[in-house]
């Protein structure tokens, strides 16, 4: 792009970082220059762990469903043996996608150019006319790295990607007591924004906008209220909880995760009084999840990586996932999970289930959407941060230095 763009700016990204201001938000060209984007994409996409899916959308053998991240297709795959795989969506022939279905069952993966074939562990099984000295062993599928917390499916593109062990011990009891390994997907909505993926993000990162945006969200969730009110509610919470699940917070996100170790939080908040879940009324929508037994009026956040989000109801789970598609345009995936064992119609509905995150990611979408408009203008700068937005700038300090490498 040339740099009449930034209207003459010539600073090399590296100066940009430099002139960030802490306490404000970041100028535009981070937004827009398609330069940054670039270097986004193998400091960050590249590298990190990011939400793919859930066990239970590939129960049996051959089933799979693609993750399709910036201009990276993988192909998450359930082998005969059972395990989750994952391979790029790349023929090792002359490159072109094999699976084009979203989803689908496969006995072999054959590509649709010149039919070379793959089993369902990635190996070239199958080639035409390659003549004598071809070796199949040396043309399997390129692997993407699959981690599974308990039915999530965890991909990085990275041959070396950050460790998630130390978030696997710390959060061992969280994973047991919501019964992690005992959910299954009930929905999932995909929402196109056609702004840069950090806004999306910073959005998730504060609930500065909560009161003026989600008037649903707010009836429900005290992280919505001014902080010396929140503070009073939660210092009540905290006191009479029997501490059945988890309140401890874990802090290890963006900027303080250790070096080589993928980022995670994990924290438990009050819902207003009387409020046992993330819907219309506050109302409970699924059978409790694991181990809890009763509603406590509170939910849990959980995080791992950055663009992968989750928020832990007693009754059901949340997840947010971010993903970039171009440097002006992302979408926000959202997952419903509820425990394995419940049956849509008589344990949930799914209207009653999704109710709360579809019309309160309709409305973010669009407050992102318009955030984006502004940023593109001449006339923006960066503002000024308020308090209710620290960790938007935790994200932001994460962000800079993951940028600079
Ligand atoms: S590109 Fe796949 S077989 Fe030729
Ligand atoms: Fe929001």
């Amino acid at each position: 792009m040339a740099t009449d763009e930034w209207n003459g700016d010539k600073r090399s990204i590296e100066e940009l970082i430099a002139d960030y201001q802490p306490g404000y938000s970041m100028e535009q060209r981070f937004y827009k220059d398609p330069e940054i984007y670039k270097r986004e994409i193998q400091n960050i996409f590249l590298k990190h762990w990011v939400l793919a899916g859930h066990v239970s959308q590939i129960p049996n053998s051959g089933d799979y469903f693609l993750f399709e991240m910036d201009k990276e297709s993988v192909i998450v795959i359930r082998t005969r043996d059972g395990e989750v795989k994952a391979h790029l969506n790349v023929c090792r022939h002359r490159g072109s996608h094999i699976c084009l279905e979203k989803e689908g069952n496969a006995k072999l993966l054959t590509c649709p150019y010149h039919a070379w074939s793959f089993d369902l562990d990635g190996n070239l099984v199958a080639a035409r006319l390659m003549g004598e000295d071809f070796d199949k062993s040396q043309n399997g599928l390129h692997p993407a790295r699959v981690e599974l917390v308990g039915g999530l499916i965890l991909v990085s593109l990275s041959e070396n990607p950050p460790s998630l062990e130390a978030m696997r011990k710390d959060l061992a009891d969280v994973f047991e007591t919501f019964g992690f390994d005992k959910m299954k997907l009930a929905a999932s909505k995909t929402f196109p924004i056609a702004a840069n993926w950090k806004l999306a993000v910073e959005n998730y990162q504060e609930c500065y906008h909560c009161t003026p945006s989600h008037q649903e969200y707010a009836k429900v969730h005290a992280l919505a209220l001014a902080p010396e009110k929140f503070s009073g509610l939660k210092k009540d919470f905290l006191e009479t909880n029997d501490g059945s699940i988890r309140l401890g917070e874990s802090n290890c996100y963006f900027d303080l995760a250790k070096p080589g170790d993928e980022g995670y939080q994990y924290g438990r908040n009050p819902l207003l009084r009387g409020m046992k879940s993330g819907s219309l009324g506050g109302e409970a929508v699924a059978p409790l999840l694991g181990k809890i037994r009763d509603y406590d009026g509170g939910a849990s956040e959980f995080m791992v990586g950055p663009l992968s989000f989750f928020l832990i109801y007693n009754d059901h789970m949340v997840g947010y996932r971010f993903v970039p598609n171009a440097h002006d345009r992302c979408s926000c995936d959202v997952f419903w999970f509820v425990r394995d064992d419940a049956v849509e119609g008589k344990d949930y509905d799914l209207e009653k289930l999704t109710w709360l995150w579809d019309i309160t990611t309709q409305s973010d979408e669009e407050i992102i959407v318009n955030n984006q408009r502004g940023v593109d203008s001449h006339f923006y700068q960066p503002g000024r941060l308020s308090e209710m937005e620290h960790f938007e700038q935790s994200f932001l300090n994460w962000y800079l230095a993951a940028l600079k490498g």
